[in-house]
């Protein structure tokens, strides 16, 4: 599926995602095309998060028209996490501590190793998606009370962006062919094994109140399902923060 997708790269933008955006716009894109930056001045993150965006880091959006129903577009998120787990874990020895933190975050021994930010384009005439994703290669920020760690150190070598990319493209290739074709359950089994604190206790938050609570499931829709207080909640992304 992305065989064929083109790339384009700059040196320095904005933000990948949002170049995405103005080329779609603009109706400059019709396939399957990679947007990467060597450095993003004003790098984004999930929930309106600054994502910061140092050269030696891979930073790249692929603008993917969207030619499956869109009621699998959940699953993208959970396919997204998939691709991104398998393409690290090729060039670590040892994913035991490689994670999948839901939606798609991505962690090694519980530091945050890469992110993804979806965004989508939906328009009478064609719809995108927008899949923006950042991986901590040379360089990890320093956030308070954050754990990072950047691939380099993992791998105890030095790895190019160019030699992760072109992997990156193909798994993610598979993995959209098995988001047509392949049943939800499979994937969601697949990320269940992957996924953070599976059937562990979780702080979470929601609106404005922190809760603590298991994380007993991944529903059909890519919803977390949470037992708090004797109630399970089910949220999606948009509705839930780890981060408080
Ligand atoms: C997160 O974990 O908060 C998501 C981070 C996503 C960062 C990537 S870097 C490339 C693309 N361009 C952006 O501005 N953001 C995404």
């Amino acid at each position: 599926m992305l065989s064929k997708s083109a790339i384009i790269h700059y040196d320095v933008i904005d933000s990948t995602n949002l170049e995405s955006k103005r080329l779609i716009d603009k109706k400059k894109i019709f396939s399957p095309t990679w947007i990467i930056a060597n450095k993003q001045t004003a790098g984004r993150g999930r929930g309106n998060k600054k994502w910061v965006s140092q050269e030696g880091n891979l930073l790249a959006s692929l603008v993917l028209p969207i030619n499956f129903s869109l009621d699998r577009l959940p699953f993208l998120s959970c396919i997204v996490g998939l691709s991104l787990y398998q393409c690290i874990s090729k060039v670590i020895t040892d994913d035991k501590l490689l994670k999948i933190k839901w939606p798609n975050d991505i962690l090694y021994d519980d530091a945050k190793l890469a992110g993804v930010l979806i965004e989508n384009s939906l328009s009478q005439s064609k719809n995108f998606s927008i899949i923006g994703i950042g991986i901590n290669v040379a360089h990890h920020p320093v956030i308070d009370g954050k754990k990072t760690i950047c691939l380099n150190t993992i791998a105890q070598k030095s790895m190019k962006i160019m030699d992760l990319m072109k992997p990156l493209s193909i798994i993610l290739s598979e993995y959209l062919e098995k988001l047509i074709n392949k049943s939800e359950a499979l994937l969601i089994d697949e990320y269940k094994s992957k996924c953070w604190n599976y059937n562990k206790t979780i702080k979470f938050m929601t609106s404005d109140k922190v809760l603590e609570g298991i994380l007993i499931d991944i529903s059909k829709d890519f919803e977390i399902i949470i037992s708090a207080n004797n109630k399970n909640i089910k949220l999606n992304a948009g509705e839930l923060s780890f981060d408080y």
